[in-house]
């Protein structure tokens, strides 16, 4: 860590082609193909790293869970900000942002991520099950019905357009741009070759409303360039110059792919077995018996890098502990940046990360 403790040093029992190499600029940094865990705080970083397509947001949640964790969610949505507005500074419309907490850790920041552009998609819910409570909660005492979840929270950061200085949704743009050409609503049909569907997809003011593809986009933008009022042009242009190529308009929606019979319900017990990773390994004791408290299984991780990246993406995981993205990053050629302040956990997540 910069001008903090030098991890190279204290992990003496380390083999030495575990070893993290000594960057003058970056610190500790442990790298593997693509995928570097640094030992450092990620606000060091972030300027350093490369765009992120993805983003894993797992820190503190104000439950006292873990070294660091803060007592009270109160004091979160001050500390989360100086993050999510390093995190808005260096996405694109094409980042998604995965924001696992408590239930009332994210409800206390999630004004603060809207407030910086992050546009909410959908909560999602791990649900641990019963045994993760095994027979110990005391509902007389507790006053309460035990709590066996966690949310990890779905956001994209979603592009900027404006109307007359504005700011304004793609929606509301789309229909703005169509709006100015003088032509009727109905003629997206006829551009786009349908009968009503672009109308009512592309162009709706609701609801209802549809992302429109990339052949229906470039359809729509050449039909008003072609046929409406020579003295908008150009329509569905962000510089007034040229109007916005297929290839640009899709980089202007955060990736999104999945499984059928995937919901927003994740049920699956606190992670165990063999994916635990103990206080003590290979003969390094660490200080906590199971050394993380907040570990998360690798197949939520793997589906939602999955779900939001493709081969050679950038995944983000600011406050990496043992680094899960780390492990299912090298499997699936993702590239990989983290950080971890505690060495037990940073020594831990490379070690994780060399026997994957
Ligand atoms: C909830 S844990 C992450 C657990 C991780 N997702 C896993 O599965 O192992 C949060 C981690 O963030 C680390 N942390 C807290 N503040 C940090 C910061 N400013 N920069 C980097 N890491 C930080 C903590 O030490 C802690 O290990």
């Amino acid at each position: 860590m910069r001008n903090g403790t030098n991890v190279v040093s204290q992990a003496s029992l380390f083999s030495e082609w575990l070893r993290p190499k000594r960057d003058p600029e970056l610190g500790d940094v442990f790298t593997r193909n693509q995928v570097s865990i640094h030992f450092d705080r990620a606000e060091h970083l972030y300027a350093t790293w490369p765009t992120p397509t993805c983003i894993i947001s797992d820190g503190p949640y104000g439950v006292n869970g873990f070294p660091g964790d803060h007592q009270k969610a109160e004091s979160l949505a001050a500390w989360y900000e100086p993050h999510i507005k390093a995190w808005s500074e260096h996405s694109t419309p094409e980042t998604t942002l995965w924001f696992w907490n408590t239930e009332l850790g994210w409800a206390t920041v999630h004004p603060v991520l809207v407030a910086n552009g992050w546009e909410y998609r959908c909560c999602n819910i791990w649900d641990k099950g019963l045994g993760h409570i095994a027979g110990n909660a005391n509902t007389q005492t507790l006053r309460k019905f035990p709590v066996v979840t966690e949310v990890c929270v779905h956001y994209v950061k979603a592009a900027a357009f404006s109307i007359n200085d504005q700011s304004a949704t793609m929606q509301e743009w789309l229909r703005h741009e169509w709006q100015r050409t003088g032509l009727p609503f109905r003629l997206a049909n006829e551009a786009c070759g349908v009968l009503n569907a672009a109308t009512r997809k592309y162009l709706s003011p609701d609801h209802l409303w549809y992302y429109p593809p990339v052949d229906a986009f470039e359809k729509m933008a050449q039909y008003a360039n072609e046929h409406g009022d020579p003295a908008g042009r150009p329509y569905f242009s962000l510089d007034s110059i040229t109007p916005l190529s297929g290839e640009r308009w899709s980089r202007m929606r955060a990736k999104f792919s999945c499984d059928v019979g995937v919901t927003n319900v994740w049920r699956e017990p606190q992670v165990g077995g063999a994916e635990r990773i103990q206080g003590e390994r290979n003969g390094m004791k660490y200080k906590f018996k199971s050394l993380h408290g907040s570990q998360k299984p690798l197949k939520f991780i793997q589906l939602i890098i999955q779900a939001s990246t493709e081969s050679d993406d950038v995944v983000w995981e600011p406050f990496g502990g043992l680094c899960p993205g780390a492990v299912i990053s090298s499997q699936f050629n993702r590239q990989y940046r983290a950080a971890e302040i505690i060495p037990e956990f940073y020594i831990a997540a490379i070690e994780r990360l060399a026997t994957t």
